[in-house]
């Protein structure tokens, strides 16, 4: 028999407030057709009172088990990824699990920022498989909003706030044909200062706002997602004709176009929410995931395919099958 990591069910949540591009250039040195042609980005939410990382990431957890069929104590496992925690500790996975009234789980946060829903998806999958736990939820939960330098126009314009988590259960069968078939994760330290925070608690005991030299790492990541995602389907055995949905974090929709052309993927199979969100680093993929699967373009037995690339850099991929 093989143990594999099935998807159970999806939830996504979005702050109340919605900004649109001609909003943002109110306040902001900037313009509704610089930022669509420059990143296809038309929309964003930003949290407001009383809307955290972990508020928002205990509403999609809630929507997840929900549509999962499972209660809150069915889960033994609860990994959360976000470079924007409530608090420096405890880990914004334990808010949601006392939100979430569930007494005694593995709870623990992970930190890979744009990449940390797809670094958070192999840990769980790698603890359902090896028989630690049997149900887990993954979350991507951020409010980027908070470490924003709203007078940085090069940057300000680009994020947004939300989360979304899946329900992942272990599923024993014969042939393994569902679930996580393959992830390949990467990180390369020696690039962390074109995408970073400049405080921390160990350094200037402040937040800190984030900092991108947004170029070079637009050049770093199309070459860095193709090149794991080529791995990853090799992984899996399965070439990109294989694929029914790309689901990639969604930093920048041209990045999206040049990831789909370097596989000879028809757009039409590229899930797009940069538009509407902008990027909401580990909730991105989560939250394109929701959409898909609730608009019915995800079908039981589709070849899904997640991918994201971000700060440290970090960058991941991985082949689910629905
Ligand atoms: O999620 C983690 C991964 N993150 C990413 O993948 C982000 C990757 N990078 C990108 O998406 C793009 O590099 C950006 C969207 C950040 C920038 O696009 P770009 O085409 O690389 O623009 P640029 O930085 O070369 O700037 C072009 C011009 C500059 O003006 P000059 O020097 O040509 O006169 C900027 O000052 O656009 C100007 N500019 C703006 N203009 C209006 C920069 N930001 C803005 C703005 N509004 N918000």
């Amino acid at each position: 028999m093989i143990r594999r990591s099935v998807l159970l069910g999806t939830g996504s949540a979005l702050p109340v407030r919605a900004v649109s591009n001609a909003e943002l250039a109110q306040t902001v040195d900037t313009s509704d057709e610089w930022i669509v042609e420059r990143t296809g980005i038309r929309n964003r939410y930003l949290a407001g009172e009383g809307e955290t990382t972990a508020t928002l990431a205990t509403d999609a957890a809630k929507a997840a088990l929900e549509a999962a069929g499972l209660s809150a104590q069915d889960i033994d496992l609860i990994v959360l990824a976000t470079a924007t925690p409530d608090q420096t500790f405890p880990a914004t996975a334990t808010i949601v699990q006392a939100a979430l009234g569930i007494d005694d789980c593995v709870a623990f946060d992970v930190a890979a920022v744009c990449s940390g829903f797809l670094y958070a998806v192999t840990v769980a999958d790698s603890m359902i498989r090896s028989g630690a736990v049997r149900n887990a939820i993954v979350i991507g939960s951020e409010t980027f909003s908070r470490i924003l330098d709203w007078e940085d126009r090069t940057t300000c314009v680009l994020f947004g706030d939300g989360a979304g988590a899946v329900v992942l259960g272990a599923e024993e069968s014969e042939d393994g044909q569902r679930g996580i078939l393959a992830s390949k994760l990467h990180a390369d330290g020696r690039h962390n200062q074109l995408l970073y925070v400049d405080g921390g608690p160990s350094t200037t005991q402040t937040v800190g706002k984030l900092r991108m030299k947004g170029q070079e790492v637009f050049r770093h990541a199309v070459t860095n997602l193709a090149s794991v995602l080529t791995e990853v389907m090799a992984a899996a055995d399965m070439s990109p004709a294989d694929i029914d949905w790309l689901v990639p974090h969604q930093a920048n929709a041209r990045i999206l176009d040049a990831t789909a052309r370097k596989l000879k993927l028809a757009p039409e199979k590229v899930v797009m929410t940069v538009d509407r969100h902008a990027n909401t680093s580990a909730a991105s993929v989560p939250l394109a995931l929701d959409l898909a699967m609730r608009d019915g373009r995800v079908q039981p037995g589709d070849l899904l395919v997640l991918e994201a690339m971000g700060g440290g850099f970090t960058w991941g991929a991985c082949v689910l099958r629905v």
